[in-house]
C-alpha cells in the first residue's frame, strides 16, 4: 500500500504521519510548502514531494510518479484572519485543489479518498446545542465557506462518480508543531517574549478543544473501520471560552518559566472583534464515540501540559518558523 498525505508538513498532517508511521506502508507526503509547514515535521521514513495542489499538472505528475491505494487529504490554507484579508489563496488551496486532486483519484482509481474538514462549516451554534452529522452547513468565513465547498465536492464525486470517501468534521485542535498564529501556540510564543496577547471581543468566544494526536488516532479509526460515504464528527467534549482558556494557559506558563504569578495574565489585551466572528462552535462526536469506540486519550490539563512543554523545549522550531520565509511569504500572499 502506498498512502498519499496531503498537508503531512503542516500541524495535523504532520501528527498523522507520525500515528501512520510505525506501521507497514509506505509514506509519500505531498505538501506546498507555505508558511505553516515545516519540513522539521516531516518523519524521516516519508517520501516528500513539494507540489501546490492547486496546480493540475504537478497534481497529474505526482500521480504518474506513484500509484496511491488510498488517499488522507489535509493540505489547506487554514487561517481564517488570513481568509478575511484575502480569500482567493483558500479558493485555490482549499476548492481547487481539493477537486484537483479528488480527479485524480478518480482517474487512478483509489481505493479511499479521507478528506479532513471542520466544525466550522456548520456555523455557530446557541448555547445547549451541538453539531451533529446532519446538522446544515452555514459557513460564516471565507475560511469556513472554502472548506464547505471542498466537502460538498468531496461528496459529489462519490455520489456522482462513486469514488470512496469519508469526511471527518473536526473541532479546534492544539499541540505540538502548530504555526504560531492561532491561539494557543501564539499566545506560547508571545509569552515567552512578553509579547501582548490580543483577545478579540469581550474573550467569550467557545470552543471545543483537542488535541491533536487524538484527532491522527480517529482520523486513523476512520479509515480502517468508518463506513464508506460517511461522515464523522470529531471534538474533545472540552468546550473553553476563550478568556477562560487563556487565563488557564497564563497560569501554566508562569509557573513552567518560574514567574511570578499572573506575570502572563497582565499581557492580556482585548482586540477589535474579528468580523462575521462565530460565537459558539459545539461538536457532538458521539456518532465516532459508539461506532468506533473513539475517544479523547487524554484530558485537556494534559493535553495543555504536553503542548507548553513541547514549545519550551522546541525553541529552536519556533525561532525557525517564526523566521524571514514566513514573513516574506506571508507578505507576498496578504500584503503586509
Ligand atoms: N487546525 C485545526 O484546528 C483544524 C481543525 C479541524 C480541521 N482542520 C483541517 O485540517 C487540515 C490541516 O489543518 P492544519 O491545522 O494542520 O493546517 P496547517 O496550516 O498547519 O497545514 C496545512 C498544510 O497544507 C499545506 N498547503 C496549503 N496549501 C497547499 C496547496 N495548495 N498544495 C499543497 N499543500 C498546501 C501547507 O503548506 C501546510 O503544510 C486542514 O484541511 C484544516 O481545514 C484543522
Amino acid at each position: 500500500m502506498t498512502i498519499l498525505v496531503t498537508g503531512g508538513a503542516g500541524f495535523i498532517g504532520s501528527s498523522l504521519l507520525r500515528q501512520l508511521a510505525p506501521f507497514k506502508e509506505r509514506l509519500v507526503c505531498v505538501d506546498k510548502f507555505t508558511y505553516a509547514a515545516s519540513q522539521d515535521n516531516v518523519p524521516d521514513n516519508v517520501e516528500l514531494y513539494m507540489a501546490d495542489l492547486a496546480d493540475e499538472e504537478a497534481v497529474r505528475y505526482l500521480f504518474e510518479q506513484e500509484t496511491f491505494t488510498d488517499i488522507f487529504h489535509l493540505a489547506a490554507e487554514s487561517h481564517v484572519d488570513n481568509s478575511i484579508k484575502d480569500c482567493k489563496p483558500f479558493i485555490e488551496a482549499n476548492v481547487i485543489g481539493t477537486v484537483n486532486l479528488l480527479q485524480l483519484a478518480l482517474e487512478k482509481e483509489v481505493n479511499r479518498f479521507m478528506h479532513i474538514s471542520t466544525d466550522e462549516v456548520y456555523g455557530s451554534i446557541e448555547d445547549g446545542g451541538y453539531f451533529v452529522e446532519t446538522t446544515s452547513y452555514d459557513p460564516k468565513s471565507p475560511y469556513s465557506a472554502s472548506k464547505a465547498s471542498s466537502d460538498h465536492f468531496v461528496r459529489a464525486y462519490g455520489e456522482t462518480y462513486g469514488i470512496p470517501y469519508f469526511i471527518t468534521n473536526c473541532s479546534n485542535n492544539y499541540g505540538q508543531n502548530q504555526f504560531p498564529e492561532k491561539l494557543i501556540p501564539l499566545f506560547i510564543n508571545n509569552i515567552i517574549h512578553n509579547k501582548p496577547l490580543p483577545v478579540y471581543g469581550d474573550g467569550n468566544y467557545t470552543r471545543d478543544w483537542l488535541y491533536v494526536k487524538d484527532h491522527a488516532i480517529a482520523i486513523d479509526l476512520v479509515f480502517h473501520r468508518g463506513r464508506n460515504k460517511e461522515t464523522y464528527n470529531i471534538g474533545g467534549f472540552n468546550e473553553w471560552k476563550n478568556i477562560d482558556l487563556v487565563r488557564l494557559l497564563c497560569k501554566k506558563m508562569d509557573s513552567k518559566l518560574g514567574r511570578p504569578a499572573g506575570t502572563s495574565e497582565s499581557l492580556i489585551t482585548y482586540v477589535k472583534d474579528r468580523p462575521g466572528h462565530d460565537l459558539r462552535y459545539a461538536i457532538d462526536a458521539s456518532k465516532i464515540n459508539k461506532e468506533l469506540g473513539w475517544k479523547p486519550s487524554v484530558t485537556f490539563e494534559e493535553g495543555l501540559e504536553k503542548t507548553i512543554d513541547w514549545y519550551l523545549a522546541n525553541s529552536d522550531w519556533l525561532q525557525h518558523v517564526t523566521s524571514g520565509t514566513y514573513q516574506e511569504y506571508y507578505k507576498n500572499h496578504y500584503g503586509s
